[in-house]
C-alpha cells in the first residue's frame, strides 16, 4: 500500500491556501493509502518572529483539532505532533552529516526568508529542509501531499536519501511530490502575484478557514482584478482572475474551464459574488465540526498520544536501521 506523510506548521491560523494546496489532497488520499499527518511543531519554532511558547502550545492544539475537523480520521490514518516523537530530531542529525551547506543555502524558502535579516538568521531556519526530509524519510513515504511551494524541499528530501542510500546502503524510500490539479499555488488576494502565506499576507488578503461568511464575501469581492472585464485563466495576463478561477474550481471541484466558460461575458461582479458563495459553502462544514471538536480538547490530547504511539512503532526502526547502517555503536554490543 502506498505511504503518505505530510505536515503543517503550526505557525499561524490555517488559510485557504492550506486547504486547497495540501488538505484536500491528505483527506482524499485516506480512501486508498496509508497516511501518516503531522502537526510540525520544531519547524515553528524556527522564526523568533513567529515562536512565542504560549502561542505555539496553542496553535499546536488548534492546528491538530483543524486536521480532525477537515477530515483526517485518526482510526485510519496516524495523526500526531512532531515533538512527540523524537526520533524526527535525532534523524535530523544524521542527515545534517549527508546533507551540503551549499543545496541548503541555496533553497528558495530559506532565501526567502532569511533575507534582510543578516547573521541574525537562526541556524534552525537553515537546517529546516532537513528535519523536514526526516519526517518524510523515517515513515518510508511514497507520496507527499503538499502545495507547490513545497517542490524544491521534496527535491532535497530525495536527493539526500538518494545520497544516504549510496553511501551507507539501502535504508530509505525517496518520495514524490503530490499537487493539487487547480490551486496547488493558492495567490494573495491583494496581490495575486505572491501567495496567500500566514506570516505574510495582509488582512484583506487572506482568507482563513475560521473567517465568518461576512469577512469571506469581503474579501472575495475586494480582491484585486484588473480593468477588463474577461474572465478567463492567464496567470502571466489576468493574475487576479486566474486566482479566483483556480479557488472556485479548488472548492467546487469544477475544471477552470467549465467555470471560465460559464461566467465569462457576465463581469467580474456576479464572478466574485459566485465564487465567495462557493467558498463559504466548502468551508461550512470544517467550521460546524471544528467548533464541535474544540470542546473536547481532552479528545484531541488523547488521539494525539495515541498517534504519536503509533508514529513511533514506525519511525524507531528506521532510524535504528540507518544509525547502524552509518556505523554508530548499538547500545549493549562491543
Ligand atoms: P506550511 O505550514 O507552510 O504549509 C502547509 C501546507 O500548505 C501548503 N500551502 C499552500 N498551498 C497552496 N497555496 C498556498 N498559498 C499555500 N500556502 C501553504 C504548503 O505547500 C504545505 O503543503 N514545510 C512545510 C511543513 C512540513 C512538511 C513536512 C510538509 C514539515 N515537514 C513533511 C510535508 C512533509 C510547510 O511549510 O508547511
Amino acid at each position: 500500500m502506498t505511504r503518505v506523510f505530510s505536515g503543517m506548521q503550526p505557525s499561524g491560523d490555517p488559510h485557504l491556501g492550506n486547504l486547497l494546496g495540501a488538505w484536500v489532497n491528505w483527506v482524499a488520499m485516506q480512501e486508498a493509502a496509508d497516511c501518516i499527518y503531522c502537526v510540525v511543531d520544531l519547524h515553528a519554532m524556527t522564526s523568533p518572529a513567529e515562536h512565542e511558547p504560549e502561542t505555539l502550545r496553542q496553535r499546536t492544539v488548534e492546528l491538530a483539532t483543524g486536521m480532525l475537523a477537515v477530515g483526517v480520521d485518526p482510526e485510519r490514518s496516524i495523526l500526531f505532533v512532531q515533538s512527540h516523537v523524537h526520533e524526527h530530531a535525532e534523524c535530523t542529525w544524521l542527515f545534517n552529516c549527508v546533507a551540503g551547506f551549499g543545496e541548503l543555502r541555496k533553497q528558495p524558502q530559506f532565501k526567502e526568508k532569511s533575507e534582510g535579516r543578516g547573521e541574525s538568521v537562526s541556524v534552525g531556519l537553515f537546517d529546516y529542509p532537513v528535519l523536514q526530509t526526516a519526517d518524510i524519510l523515517l515513515y518510508h513515504a511514497d507520496e507527499v501531499p503538499v502545495g507547490e511551494d513545497q517542490r524544491h524541499h521534496i527535491e532535497l528530501a530525495r536527493d539526500i536519501g538518494q545520497r544516504f542510500n549510496h553511501r551507507f546502503g539501502d535504508v530509505f524510500t525517496l518520495p514524490r511530490a503530490v499537487h493539487p490539479q487547480a490551486a496547488s499555488r493558492v495567490m494573495d488576494l491583494q496581490d495575486p502575484t505572491s501567495k496567500m502565506s500566514k506570516s505574510q499576507s495582509s488582512e484583506k488578503g487572506i482568507i482563513r478557514l475560521l473567517d465568518d461568511p461576512k469577512q469571506i464575501v469581503k474579501k472575495v469581492k475586494s480582491a484585486v482584478t484588473d480593468s477588463a472585464t474577461d474572465i478567463r485563466h492567464d496567470r502571466t495576463e489576468k493574475p487576479g482572475v486566474s486566482n479566483l478561477l483556480e479557488i472556485f474550481s479548488g472548492v467546487t471541484g469544477e475544471p477552470i474551464e467549465k467555470l471560465a466558460a460559464e461566467y465569462d461575458g457576465g463581469g467580474y461582479g456576479p464572478f466574485k459574488q459566485a465564487v465567495a458563495e462557493a467558498v463559504v459553502a466548502r468551508l461550512e462544514p470544517f467550521q460546524d465540526r471544528y467548533r464541535e471538536l474544540e470542546k473536547d480538547p481532552a479528545e484531541v490530547a488523547r488521539l494525539l498520544s495515541e498517534g504519536a504511539a503509533r508514529a513511533r512503532e514506525i519511525a524507531a526502526p528506521t532510524l535504528a536501521h540507518a544509525k547502524q547502517a552509518m556505523g554508530l555503536l548499538p547500545p549493549g554490543e562491543a
